[in-house]
């Protein structure tokens, strides 16, 4: 017999950052479809809001909720939001992230750095704390995904990315360091980095903006963003007793 089921998630809560576009609207329609409630946050909250209606219809509902997730109010709100509007949080998809144009020397910009640093580890850090407090109070046996990188992992000698790699390898620290408290503390709350290879969404169109280098990026391997959701799929899928910290995921014939 299979252990593998989504069955005790099946109308529960799930917030997703970054649900307006690329890997992060496809985890929220799959989820979704699965018969889950989902929250899903975004600046453009509009693109979430037209998934939702999209999905009308479907097992389960997505809710958008308009969120920056480099202001901690915005967060505070949200997860405030959730609770009183649908229900206690029992799994939370860190996947918010940017990348920004600039370097590490001559043009290197500082607001373009805190701003990868906000979004990319400072609101996954509040994001998770919020979350974790409400898993415990009532006693939800949640699961937690970072949507981190493999640039998390290893330095590609790809031009155009600053403190980004470094954001992605706090990522991977912070999921360890998290695996460790929540057993000091004796949850059993889950928590999974997931990270991909290249994938073909949206991201980076604010780095390269040459289309000639676009272009020819687009005939390299790339997973589809729905590969990753269904890596989602796959790590919440798994029984109570299995934790799965680390999921890399690349196309078939990647470079690096
Ligand atoms: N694409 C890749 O090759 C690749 C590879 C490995 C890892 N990743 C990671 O995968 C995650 C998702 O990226 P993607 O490829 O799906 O990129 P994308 O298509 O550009 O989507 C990024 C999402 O993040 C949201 N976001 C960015 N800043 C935000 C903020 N301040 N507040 C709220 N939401 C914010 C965007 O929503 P709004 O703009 O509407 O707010 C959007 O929904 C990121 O963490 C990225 O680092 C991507």
């Amino acid at each position: 017999m299979s252990l593998i089921s989504l069955d005790r998630w099946r109308g529960k809560v799930a917030i997703i950052t970054g649900a307006s576009a690329g890997i992060g609207a496809a985890i929220a329609e799959q989820l979704v479809q699965e018969g889950l409630q989902v929250v899903g946050l975004a600046r453009r909250v509009e693109r979430v809001e037209e998934l939702a209606k999209k999905l009308k219809g479907k097992k389960g509902k997505l809710h958008a909720v308009k969120a920056d997730i480099s202001k901690e109010e915005d967060i505070l709100n949200a997860f405030k939001w959730t609770s009183d509007n649908v229900g206690p949080v029992h799994i939370l998809v860190n996947n918010a992230g940017v990348a920004q144009k600039t370097n590490l020397t001559t043009e290197g910009d500082t607001e373009k750095w805190r701003q990868i640093f906000e979004t990319n580890v400072m609101g996954l850090c509040i994001a998770t704390r919020e979350a974790v407090k409400i898993m415990q109070a009532k006693k939800i046996d949640g699961h937690i995904i970072h949507i981190n990188s493999i640039v998390g992992h290893r330095i590609l000698t790809l031009p155009g990315r600053n403190v980004y790699p470094a954001s992605k390898f706090a990522v991977t620290a912070l999921t360890e360091t998290l695996r460790h408290e929540l057993r000091h503390l004796g949850l059993k709350i889950k928590i999974t980095s997931l990270s991909p290879g290249r994938v073909a969404t949206e991201f980076g169109q604010n780095v390269v903006t040459d289309p000639k280098i676009l272009e020819e990026m687009k005939k390299l391997p790339r997973l589809t963003s729905e590969s990753v959701a269904n890596a989602v799929l796959y790590v919440l899928s798994t029984p109570p007793d299995v934790q799965i910290p680390e999921l890399m995921i690349q196309p078939m014939g990647e470079e690096f």
